[in-house]
């Protein structure tokens, strides 16, 4: 998948063939447009507003409270890249937008609202790349939004996907206890218990984590089986004894240093023959090439936290060394999940 200017029109194809300059200037500058528009506009919740009825940009500037001027350069903007139609004075929702933007959207909606805190952490790229200097938006966020939108993003992509994740991992015996490494606001956590019903399982995780988590946890009546362990990975001790340890999400959020002292805390933490279990965004190494959408992930993990999406040959390797044995990996859309035993107490 890739970004590309598509003419709208005869004379927009001519002057793409002839001005090729075209492509790589209109593709910043539209890129930059399309994604603060389509931000700004969920975070002011235009999409919602214009679920009931077509509206002008009057009419939604005093709903909304804001200035009618800047409310209608974006109306225009939001027509004109295609997320809204207009007729007459009056804005309408498109099938798409009415699907995927407003907030029944789910994952597509909490992630580009969150996109919103993204950006204020993407502006600070050219100092990061120069200085080595990233703020780590889970302890110095650089919006006050940042922690809501998160979370609530976490809670829509792991009911997308915990199901899958377990599915593939099949662990036999159904395991006993299981520590969720990052395991955020606990959506994994409660599928394993819900999937093994005699599983106990503990979340170590950040306070932000804890307070977004529990009220799930006890929805879904877990709150005897799950608990929370509060606290940073890096210098939290882990306990031990655990048939899994999982590590979702969380090796993208870490330097290459900091993912090796997390694997090799897995490894002391599990009982002899249990199993390391990670799912994280799939990087081919060398060998292949990072599809443009990867690219970009692997950019904001850089930008929120000094991580990256780390290249599969380089997690088999760290696995490799500390020990791990029976070592499978395998691929759920974007994901890569791999799955590894501890089969004697040394390293
Ligand atoms: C991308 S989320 C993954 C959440 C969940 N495991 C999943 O797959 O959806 C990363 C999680 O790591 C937690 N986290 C980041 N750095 C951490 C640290 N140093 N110690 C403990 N938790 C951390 C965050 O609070 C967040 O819940």
């Amino acid at each position: 998948m890739k970004l590309g200017i598509q003419p709208e029109n005869i004379l927009d194809a001519i002057a793409l063939q002839s001005r090729r300059e075209l492509q790589p200037f209109l593709l910043g500058m539209l890129g930059m447009g399309v994604s603060q528009v389509l931000v700004t506009a969920i975070r002011l919740n235009v999409f919602d507003a214009l679920q009931e009825n077509p509206r002008t940009a009057a009419q939604l500037a005093t709903a909304m409270n804001c200035d009618p001027h800047g409310m209608q350069v974006l109306l225009e903007s939001l027509d004109g890249f295609g997320f809204l139609k207009r007729q007459g004075q009056q804005y309408q929702l498109t099938q798409d937008s009415a699907r995927w933007l407003t907030k029944s959207g789910g994952l597509i909606h909490d992630f580009l609202r969150l996109g919103g805190d993204i950006s204020q952490q993407l502006v600070l790229l050219e100092k990061d790349i120069r200085t080595g200097e990233v703020p780590n938006f889970h302890f110095n966020p650089q919006s006050a939004t940042c922690f809501a939108n998160y979370y609530e993003m976490l809670k829509s992509s792991g009911q997308q996907t915990a199901s899958n994740v377990l599915k593939w991992a099949k662990l036999n015996p159904p395991p006993k206890r299981l520590l969720d490494v990052a395991g955020g606001p606990a959506e994994y956590s409660i599928a394993f218990c819900q999937k093994y019903p005699d599983l106990k399982a503990d979340i170590l995780d950040l306070p932000n984590a804890v307070e977004a988590g529990l009220p799930q946890i006890e929805q879904a009546g877990l709150s005897s089986r799950i608990q929370y362990i509060e606290g940073n990975l890096l210098d939290t001790d882990w306990g031990n004894n655990y048939d899994v340890v999982f590590l979702s999400n969380i090796l993208h959020c870490l330097t290459a240093e900091q993912c090796e002292i997390a694997l090799s805390k897995a490894f002391q933490a599990l009982r002899v023959g249990g199993t390391v279990l990670i799912n994280d965004l799939f990087h081919p190494g060398e060998q292949g090439k990072l599809s443009s959408p990867m690219s970009l992930f692997s950019l904001i993990y850089y930008v929120t936290c000094g991580g990256r999406i780390w290249p599969q040959p380089t997690i088999l390797d760290w696995l490799t060394q500390l020990g791990f044995h029976q070592i499978r990996t395998g691929k759920y859309r974007l994901a890569l999940l791999v799955s590894a035993e501890k089969l004697s107490a040394e390293c």
